[in-house]
């Protein structure tokens, strides 16, 4: 951790938006604060669908991006759907997802015992894999296989490679804390939890626009009514570049904060926590143009079959510091001698997790010599 740039600890002041709308009229109470993992009870939600009247093209956009299916319902879950049955063997365990119905059964057995469920709820597009939620007496699982694109098939979730499964029910998956099944939720779907507990009843699978905006029922009335309705749902853009970075997206990618408090700062998985890995580079700071939006449209997917983005897609996001003409009154930062272009390519390094079946871009801005150790 460095110590010059230290984070100061942002309160939740930094969410109150000063909605400055001139002749609001009416008794709608300008949008204050949102932080995407604590909805607060009763919130009213309009549903992403009624954004498309008037953002068709951003909710077109967001149609594709994984964050918009986070988690999905069974019944609709593309991956689910289109495998009628997959299976995997690890030792004396077999596992098995077979498709009936709108359901997927999760089986697995050690040829004396047996548990079989219908999936919970799915997690993830299976990049970094599709892991299940899975319900057994009464109690939440993840489940020890997951499925990957990459194979197009099942294997260990990231994570369990090293584990040996004792039992059938060991082998079936993690046993998770409420709380611990309740933070997945809230996460990866919108209005799921309330006072800490789970009501999926009342959820928006995935990760809806309002999940990040607030609440739009005020906005569309007014917009509708043809009155203003700009100050009447949250716009992150508007908070600083640290704030969006470490409060607002590092609620859910985890911020250097909770990186810290947690004292997971060890290994190489923590390269999944983008925020946490990017506040330890030299290039960041408050600067909006290092922030999570700096680099990535949050409507847009970055990984998609129909998204094609090269090497050089952010070379102009370095390049908006790291030329040698800045603009007058900001401090000059040095150019490469080495390369012009592809600069992700040398300075963001790939890492491979055991068994990941997918190479995450390591957030941790640096000169990246061959033979370096991971930097923590
Ligand atoms: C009836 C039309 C209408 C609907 C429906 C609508 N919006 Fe808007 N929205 C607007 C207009 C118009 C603006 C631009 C206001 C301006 O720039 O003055 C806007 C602006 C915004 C902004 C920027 C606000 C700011 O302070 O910069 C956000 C964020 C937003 N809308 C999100 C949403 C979301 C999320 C939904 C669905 C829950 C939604 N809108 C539904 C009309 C609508
Ligand atoms: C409510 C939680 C949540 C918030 C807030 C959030 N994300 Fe995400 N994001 C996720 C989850 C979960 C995934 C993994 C989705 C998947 O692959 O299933 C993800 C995936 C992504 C991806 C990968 C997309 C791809 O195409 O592979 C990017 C990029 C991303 N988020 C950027 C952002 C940015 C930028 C912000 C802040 C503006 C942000 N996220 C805020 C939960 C969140
Ligand atoms: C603090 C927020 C948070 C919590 C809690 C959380 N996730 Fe995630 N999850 C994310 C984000 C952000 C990503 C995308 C970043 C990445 O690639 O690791 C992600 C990625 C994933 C992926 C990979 C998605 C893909 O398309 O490859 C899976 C699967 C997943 N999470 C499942 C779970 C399960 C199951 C739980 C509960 C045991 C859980 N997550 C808890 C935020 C969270
Ligand atoms: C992962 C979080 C996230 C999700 C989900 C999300 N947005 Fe946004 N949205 C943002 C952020 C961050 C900004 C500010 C972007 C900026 O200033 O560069 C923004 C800006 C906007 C704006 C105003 C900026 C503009 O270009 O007009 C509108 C309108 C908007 N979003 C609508 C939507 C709609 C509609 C959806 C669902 C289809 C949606 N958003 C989903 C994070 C999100
Ligand atoms: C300086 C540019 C830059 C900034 C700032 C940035 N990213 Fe990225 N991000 C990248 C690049 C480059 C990739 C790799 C894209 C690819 O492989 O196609 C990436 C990929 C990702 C992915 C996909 C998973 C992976 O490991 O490839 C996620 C999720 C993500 N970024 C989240 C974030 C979040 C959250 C923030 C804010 C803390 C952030 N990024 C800030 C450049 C940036
Ligand atoms: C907000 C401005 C900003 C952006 C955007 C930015 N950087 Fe930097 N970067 C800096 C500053 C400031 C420093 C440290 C002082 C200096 O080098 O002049 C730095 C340092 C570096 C260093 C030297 C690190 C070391 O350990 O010595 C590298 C390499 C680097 N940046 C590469 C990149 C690449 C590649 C990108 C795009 C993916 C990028 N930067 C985006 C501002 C930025
Ligand atoms: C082929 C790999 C490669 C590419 C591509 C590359 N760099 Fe570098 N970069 C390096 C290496 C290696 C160094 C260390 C050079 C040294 O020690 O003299 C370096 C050094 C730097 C530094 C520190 C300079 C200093 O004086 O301390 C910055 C900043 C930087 N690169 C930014 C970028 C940017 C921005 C791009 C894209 C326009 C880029 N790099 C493209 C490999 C690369």
């Amino acid at each position: 951790m460095r110590h010059d740039l230290q984070r100061k600890r942002i309160t939740v002041a930094i969410f109150v938006v000063v909605a400055t709308v001139a002749g609001l009229g009416g008794t709608q109470e300008p949008v204050r604060r949102w932080i995407p993992t604590q909805i607060p009870g009763g919130t009213e939600f309009a549903g992403s669908q009624a954004c498309v009247e008037c953002h068709a093209n951003m909710a077109k956009q967001y149609e594709l991006s994984p964050m918009r299916a986070a988690l999905e319902n069974v019944a609709e879950a593309p991956i689910l759907r289109a495998n009628q049955r997959l299976t995997f063997r690890e030792g004396k365990y077999s596992f098995e997802i077979v498709r009936r119905g709108d359901q997927s059964i999760y089986t697995v057995s050690d040829g004396v015992s047996t548990i079989s469920e219908p999936i919970f709820y799915s997690f993830g597009q299976g990049q970094a894999g599709q892991t299940y939620l899975l319900r057994y007496r009464d109690e939440y699982y993840e489940s020890r296989v997951s499925f990957y694109r990459e194979i197009k098939g099942l294997d260990l979730t990231i994570g369990y490679q090293g584990t040996v499964p004792r039992t059938v029910e060991e082998a079936f998956g993690r046993k998770l804390s409420r709380d611990e099944a309740a933070q997945c939720f809230a996460c990866h779907a919108t209005n799921s939890v309330s006072n800490s507990r789970l009501h999926p009843e009342k959820m928006m699978a995935g990760i809806s626009c309002e999940g990040c905006h607030g609440a739009g029922v005020n906005h569309i009335r007014a917009g509708r009514e043809g009155r203003p309705n700009k100050g009447l749902i949250f716009n992150p853009g508007r908070l600083s570049g640290d704030e969006i970075s470490q409060e607002f997206c590092g609620s859910c990618h985890r911020s250097v904060d909770r990186i810290v408090s947690l004292n997971s700062e060890d290994g190489k998985f923590n390269v999944r926590f983008q925020p946490y890995r990017i506040f330890n580079s030299k290039c960041y700071s408050d600067d909006r143009r290092i922030s999570c939006i700096g680099c990535h449209n949050p409507h847009e997917a970055v990984k998609h079959e129909s998204v094609k983005k090269d090497a050089g897609h952010y070379d102009g996001k370095c390049k908006a510091c790291h030329t040698s003409g800045q603009p007058k009154g900001e401090a000059a930062v040095k150019v490469c001698r080495v390369g012009k272009r592809d600069c992700a390519s040398c300075h963001m390094p790939k890492v491979d997790l055991p068994g990941a079946h997918f190479r995450f871009t390591d957030h941790r801005i640096r000169i990246a010599r061959p033979g370096d150790p991971y930097p923590n």
